[in-house]
């Protein structure tokens, strides 16, 4: 990995990963973005920025050549709840725009990371532990995209030596850019309440168990995945990664620890209830594992400690 593009580096993933990429590598780390999504100024000051829309498969091609990219980083997406209100725009963004990526890493030899989720999963599903190769029959639109995406990634792989590889995330935890219009989002929300001194209203039903990881481990995960011995790898498309799993009482009782008048109600958003119920409960990760290395590092006590320290110092 020399020359990178990320495509969506100004959303919740991209943001950071751009920045990280910057600091550990010395070549192009290009910050691809759309118009009404500009990159912030720490962005916009480190290295090349350029716009990059997934759809436009031109455009990409372009900035590829110019900064002679290896790696392209494809963070384009639509989130599982704001999919199921525009469900055509989550297939042509998630869909049409891989197959742009995935030809363009075909003939400019590219590698490409295309992130998976927890999304693929369905209601018949093994709930506990889920194991890495099982049922894939997801309910949502947004896990219609994403067991497509492993798929198209797979067969360019096998068919036209492809470099594809993915990890299938969780809901992602970080203070730094929010995520939009996912069912894991309260889990990041109730850290800005407590945060803020304000009271939490959780939209998902107590005993509703979801994965979650905090961002420096997706991060890592991110980078670590590409960096992998290529002759390890039995999966690619996408390896189960866990780390923390837990329900709002769970995490609001962790929170309260340091925030001992914290509280919370539940007013249940009927959506994002139903496609938390489809999603396992835990994800068993033992190929990650075996097969490159992963291993998550931060607990729910430590992600909290760091939440909290870094959102009270930003509204003090
Ligand atoms: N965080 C995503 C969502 O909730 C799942 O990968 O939509």
């Amino acid at each position: 990995m020399e020359n990178v593009l990320i495509i969506g580096s100004t959303g919740q993933i991209g943001s950071e990963l751009t920045m990280k990429l910057r600091g550990n590598y010395k070549g192009n780390i290009v910050a691809g973005y759309i118009p009404g999504a500009e990159p912030n100024y720490e962005i916009k000051e480190s290295g090349p920025c350029e716009v990059v829309d997934i759809t436009n498969a031109g455009q990409i091609a372009q900035v590829v050549d110019k900064y002679k990219i290896d790696t392209i980083y494809n963070l384009a997406a639509l989130l599982s709840a704001v999919a199921e209100s525009k469900p055509q725009l989550a297939w042509k963004i998630g869909i049409g725009g891989l197959c742009n990526v995935l030809e363009i890493s075909r003939e400019k030899k590219c590698a490409l990371f295309t992130p998976s989720s927890i999304g693929v999963f369905g209601l018949n599903t093994p709930k506990d532990k889920t194991p890495q190769d099982t049922i894939c029959r997801p309910k949502t639109m947004y896990g219609v995209t994403k067991v497509t995406g492993e798929l198209l990634s797979d067969y360019y792989h096998t068919r036209f030596g492809v470099d594809t590889r993915s990890v299938r995330f969780p809901g992602l935890i970080s203070y730094v850019t929010p995520p939009g219009g996912g069912t894991t989002d309260y889990a990041v929300d109730i850290y800005y309440s407590a945060a803020k001194g304000e009271k939490f209203v959780c939209p998902i039903a107590k005993g509703t168990f979801m994965d979650m990881m905090y961002m420096p481990d997706a991060l890592r995960a991110a980078i670590e995945i590409m960096e992998a011995d290529p002759t390890k790898l039995e999966h690619r498309n996408s390896f189960n990664i866990a780390s923390l799993s837990f329900d709002p009482e769970i995490i609001f009782n962790e929170i309260k620890r340091y925030v001992p008048d914290f509280e919370m109600e539940y007013c249940v958003d009927p959506l994002r209830q139903s496609i938390a119920e489809s999603w396992p409960n835990s994800l068993d990760d033992t190929c990650a594992r075996e097969e490159w290395g992963w291993k998550p590092e931060y607990d729910l006590d430590a992600m909290t400690n760091d939440m909290l320290t870094k959102l009270k110092e930003r509204f003090a």
